[in-house]
This record gives structure tokens, C-alpha cells and sequence, in this order.
């Protein structure tokens, strides 16, 4: 399994999210779009109009993050304007496998997200439905949090869960990603690093990128 960065804009000047962008592209795998509809999450981010306008002007993949109460109305829009993954949250789905199929039928990948709390066993049977799992480390809402390491184990079982069933879903790990957190997560089974403070928060967020998927692949 390949290291994959995703840096997420949240942590960027959202005046200038082209430019944001662009300081990223050719280093990072994905830019990660959260979001938030200030009912599901405390916070209120973007929505579709504007992640269509930023995949006219970026070339890097774009990953959506929704962090929004009806995911099963919402998900198939961001697919069909052309974001390559998009992830609907377990505790907001009313209807995963329908949403997930549509978002696949769109051509993307179909990303379902767990919150801290969320115990990844139950979902199980869904594995073969989804593309990437998302473990939130931080309750979801906000950049800048503190890792929680209570959620390693659960990268653990669900990298168990996943190997048993032969599947190929990619291990997601979102919130307080950093250089001193990324190689506990990459040791525990992750693949796919969400990183924002630890990216835009440096003055050099290509070489911030760089520096994670340097400790990922030496984990
Ligand atoms: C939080 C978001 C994250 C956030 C991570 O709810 O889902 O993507 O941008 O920010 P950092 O990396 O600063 O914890
Ligand atoms: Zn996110």
C-alpha cells in the first residue's frame, strides 16, 4: 500500500483557494475539500458551488470530506462535478450502500468516514462497498486538534478487517496528522494522510508534504 498525502484546505487562506492549491500540486496525491454544514459539525465550510469552481482551476484530485447531516441527498453531486473520492459520514447515512453506489456509478471513490467513537466492526459487511475508510483521530469539525491516539487501535482492526476480506480499501487518517503523529498511524496500518495544519500552517506547505510522506514511508 502506497503513502498518499492529502492536504486539507481547511488550514488554507480561503480567499485565495486556487492559489492554495497550486502550492501543492505535483507534490500531494489529493487536496482534501472539507465540508461542513454547521448541523452534523459545529462549523460552516463550502459546499458544491464552490468545490466546482476550485476543480476548474486545480489539477491536483480532489477529495471530499462531507461533514453534513443527508449525506444520501447530497454525495452523488460532488461526484458528478468531478471530485475523484468523495466520503459520507456512517453516523449521517441513512442509506450508505445506495449513496455509496451512486457515488461509485459517478466514476469516484466512495469514502465512508467513522467518528472517534464509531467502532469499525459493524461495518464489516460493508467493506466491499466502500473504496477508502476514513478514521477520524479528532472529533470532526475543526483543523488544529490534538491527535487522539485511542483511535490506533481501530486503524489496527479495520487494516485486520480489511486484509481478511482481500480487499483493497485504503486506510484514511483525518485530524491532528502530523510529523510527530504520521508514523503511529502508518505503523497501525493507515495509507492515507490527511494533513492541514501540518501542511498550510508551514511557509513551505510542498516541502511540508514532502517531509510526511518521508516519515510515512520510513514507518
Ligand atoms: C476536521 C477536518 C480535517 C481538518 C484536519 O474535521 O475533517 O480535514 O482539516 O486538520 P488538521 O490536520 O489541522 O487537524
Ligand atoms: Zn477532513
Amino acid at each position: 500500500m502506497a503513502v498518499q498525502i492529502s492536504p486539507s484546505i481547511l488550514s488554507a487562506d480561503f480567499a485565495r483557494l486556487a492559489d492554495e492549491a497550486a502550492r501543492v500540486a505535483g507534490v500531494a496525491d489529493w487536496l482534501h475539500v472539507d465540508v461542513m454544514d454547521n448541523h452534523f459539525v459545529p462549523n460552516l465550510t463550502l459546499g458544491l458551488p464552490v468545490v466546482e469552481a476550485l476543480l476548474k482551476s486545480v489539477s491536483t484530485p480532489v477529495d471530499c470530506h462531507l461533514m453534513i447531516e443527508d449525506p444520501d441527498r447530497w454525495a452523488v453531486g460532488y461526484a458528478e462535478a468531478g471530485a475523484r473520492s468523495v466520503t459520507i459520514h456512517a453516523e449521517a447515512a441513512k442509506a450508505p450502500v445506495r449513496t455509496l453506489r451512486a457515488i461509485r456509478k459517478e466514476g469516484a471513490r466512495a469514502g465512508f468516514a467513522l467518528n472517534p467513537a464509531t467502532a469499525v466492526d459493524a461495518y464489516e459487511d460493508l467493506l466491499p462497498e466502500i473504496d477508502m475508510l476514513l478514521l477520524m483521530t479528532v472529533e470532526p469539525g475543526f483543523g488544529g486538534q490534538s491527535f487522539i491516539d485511542g483511535v490506533l487501535p481501530k486503524i489496527r482492526r479495520a487494516r485486520q478487517l480489511v486484509s481478511k476480506h482481500g480487499l483493497e480499501v485504503w486506510i484514511q487518517v483525518d485530524g491532528g496528522v502530523a510529523d510527530e503523529t504520521i508514523e503511529r498511524c502508518a505503523e497501525a496500518g493507515a495509507d492515507v494522510f490527511v494533513a492541514g495544519n501540518a501542511v498550510y500552517g508551514r511557509d513551505d506547505p510542498a516541502a511540508a508534504v514532502q517531509a510526511l510522506r518521508a516519515l510515512a514511508e520510513g514507518a
